[in-house]
Order: structure tokens, then C-alpha cells, then sequence
């Protein structure tokens, strides 16, 4: 079966046609990044206006790389939320009119329970990955850490998804975002952040040190919730301490950087592991943009090696964790309830789970 993947709820536009839920034939994303850097983050209005740029270029570049056409496909799945409302309705009324116009079935797709599709995706092109592959087994654990939201959810099968925690306040996406704008490095932040703290860690590499200047809030207590606004306060006093004593400089920007993320990746992993303990499930499943943080992947790896041998840990390709139509389409495979495109509609602010 071949779905045809759309994606549009922020600044990526992107199509890919997906087969049997498990191997890429395409996968095509067109960002609008490098016009918000120039603003230093989104502007809504402008996403939106790029979107209806790349629509039609991308979905007709989906099908080509695809070598596919329309007859060949079997329905067509579609990101109605939660977003930017500008960018979703561009995807939302795209895949309605394509459904009308060809009659075929329209899945509509909820974006952050779909990023923990990219765990179910084995055949990604040019690249060995299946060989490490193995499918996410139930009951699963994932953790969706994206731009806007911090979830954490236990799935008995597909479909049925229980939320057990997540952020009070930022994102873990977002956490690195501001932290990464105070620290004067570009956006957007996580990789930036990711970047410069890699640099110093590996200046560091034979020297024993401990990342522990900035805090873990709620760590000890008794829930899998977050919280991150309290990290930017902290690291706007540190770094105002800092320029007003001496000026900053590239090594300290890097140290920061690597303090911030240590911050973050210890508490997204203490507190993940603890739902472990109490859910016990058979896998875990990381997600979402922040999944693409190597320091993340590693800590997660080394620790559920280490302390937790019967759970399976699955992570996507790195290229996959951050937002394409691929895992929209893997989603739309094994929860395929399509609905009339009539009743389709865009809703930014559907919650992970939700229909
Ligand atoms: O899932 P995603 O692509 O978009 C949303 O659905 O929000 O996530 C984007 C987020 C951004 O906050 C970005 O800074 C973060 O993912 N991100 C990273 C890395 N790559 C992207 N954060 C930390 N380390 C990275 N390597
Ligand atoms: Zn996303």
C-alpha cells in the first residue's frame, strides 16, 4: 500500500510517499529556515506565505522521486494539526482538493503522535539502516520532544495512546531555542546549541568534568512532568554575569552551550526512565526535533544498555526526527481511518492523541 505523506503545520513544506508504512520512495522537504534566521525565529505569516510557495513543487516532486503515479496511490495522509494555523490550511486544503480531484481515501493526521511513526520507518534510501532496524514492539513507551511540545505517552497497540506526562511550561525544543538566543548563537537553536557544545566536549575529552551548573527542576518529583522556563532565567543571569565582568567568549559560549544541554538531556532522561520503572514496557521510542540531539541519543543509549537489558530503545535516523511527511505517512498506514475530506479541518491546537 502507498500513501502519500503531507506535511505543512510550521516552516517545513513536505511531501513523501511511503510503502507499507516501513520504506521511504520519496521524501521531499522544503524549508523556509533560511528566512527565519533572518528574523531570528518564525514569523507566522511568513511561513505561511512560503508554504503556498513550495506546495505544489514539493507534492509533484514526491511523486516523480517516487516514480509513482497517481493511480499507484492508495490514499493520502495529511497533518491537520496542532501548528500554525497560515501553514497548516495550506497542506490541509491541498490533500482535500487532491482527494476530491482523484478519489481517494483522506487520512487526517495528528502531528506529534505521528513523530513517533519515524520509529516504524526501516527502508530509508541510500543508506544501510535497515540492517540495525528491528520494529517497535507493544507496549511501548515513546517520548516526543519537538519545538512546541514535551509529551510522554504508553501505547498498549496503535490507536490506543495514554499520556502520562509532559512540559508545564516550554518546550524542550523551545528550551534550547531562547537559551540559544541569549547565547548570541543563531537559529535555530537546538542545533546550534548541539554544535557548539560537541565542540567543547570534545576539547574536554580526556579531562574529567561534571555539567552541573544550571538546574534540574522537579527531578526528584513524583510524576513525569517538566519544566523548563526556569533555564533561561539561569542562563540570562550567567551569561549577563559574565559579559558585565569581562565580555564573553567563543570557549565560554561553548561551555554554556554544553551546560544548557546537559540540563536538559539529564532531566528528559531521569524522569523518562522513571515511567519506565512504573509502565515497564517492551520498547521505548524517542522522538521529535530534539530526538536529533546526539547527546540525548547517547545518554539514553548508554543508560537503558547499562540499566535496562530487556527494553528496546528505538531512535530514527537523525534526518528523520525532524519535521518531513514520511512519518506522516507511516502513521496514516497503521491508523488508517480515513474520513470524508469534507470533514477534514486544520486545528492548531489538537493535543498528542487526539483525533
Ligand atoms: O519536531 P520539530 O522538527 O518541529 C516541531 O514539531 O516543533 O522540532 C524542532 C525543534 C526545534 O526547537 C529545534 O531547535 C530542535 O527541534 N532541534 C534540536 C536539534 N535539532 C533540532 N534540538 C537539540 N539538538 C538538535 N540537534
Ligand atoms: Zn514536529
Amino acid at each position: 500500500m502507498k500513501i502519500l505523506g503531507i506535511e505543512t503545520s510550521c516552516d517545513e513544506t513536505a511531501a513523501a510517499v511511503i510503502e507499507n508504512g516501513n520504506t521511504i520512495l520519496s521524501n521531499i522537504v522544503a524549508s523556509s529556515i533560511d528566512i527565519h534566521i533572518k528574523t531570528g525565529g518564525i514569523v507566522p505569516e511568513n511561513a505561511a506565505r512560503q508554504q503556498i510557495k513550495s506546495i505544489i513543487p514539493v507534492i509533484t516532486g514526491s511523486l516523480t522521486t517516487a516514480k509513482c503515479n497517481i493511480e499507484e496511490i492508495d490514499a493520502i495522509a495529511v497533518t491537520i494539526g496542532p501548528g500554525l494555523i497560515g501553514s497548516l490550511l495550506v497542506g490541509v486544503e491541498a490533500a482535500k482538493t487532491l482527494s476530491f480531484f482523484w478519489d481517494k481515501p483522506i487520512i487526517p493526521v495528528n502531528h506529534l503522535t505521528a513523530h513517533i511513526y519515524a520509529n516504524f520507518i526501516r527502508n530509508v534510501p541510500n543508506s544501510d539502516y535497515h540492517k540495525s532496524f528491528s520494529s517497535p514492539l507493544f507496549p511501548l513507551l515513546a517520548l516526543v520532544v519537538s519545538g512546541g511540545h514535551t509529551d510522554l505517552v504508553f501505547m498498549k497497540r496503535h490507536g490506543k495512546l495514554k499520556w502520562i506526562g509532559g512540559t508545564r511550561d516550554d518546550a524542550a525544543g523551545e528550551a534550547f531555542d531562547k537559551t540559544a538566543r541569549l547565547l548570541g548563537l543563531p537559529y535555530p537553536g537546538g542545533p546550534s546549541i548541539s554544535k557548539a557544545a560537541e565542540k567543547y566536549l570534545r576539547s574536554q575529552l580526556n579531562k574529567k568534568q561534571s555539567l552541573r551548573l544550571f538546574p534540574r527542576p522537579i527531578i526528584n518529583e513524583n510524576n513525569y512532568d517538566w519544566s523548563f522556563s526556569g533555564l533561561k532565567t539561569s542562563a540570562l543571569r550567567k551569561v549577563t554575569e559574565i559579559k558585565n565582568n569581562k565580555g564573553i567568549s567563543k570557549k565560554e559560549i561553548a561551555k554554556l552551550s554544553a551546560e544548557v544541554q546537559e540540563a536538559i538531556v539529564d532531566v528528559l532522561v531521569v524522569k523518562t526512565l522513571k515511567a519506565v520503572d512504573e509502565y515497564n514496557p517492551k520498547s521505548f521510542l524517542l522522538a521529535g526535533g530534539v530526538a536529533a540531539n546526539l547527546r540525548l541519543r547517547e545518554k539514553f543509549t548508554e543508560e537503558i544498555t547499562n540499566n535496562y537489558k530487556d527494553l528496546q530503545f528505538h531512535v530514527p535516523q537523525v534526518s528523520l526526527c525532524t519535521d518531513n511527511a514520511a512519518y506522516i505517512a507511516s502513521f496514516g498506514f497503521f491508523n488508517n481511518h480515513p474520513i470524508s475530506w469534507k470533514k477534514i479541518d486544520a486545528n492548531p491546537q489538537l493535543t498528542i492523541g487526539q483525533h
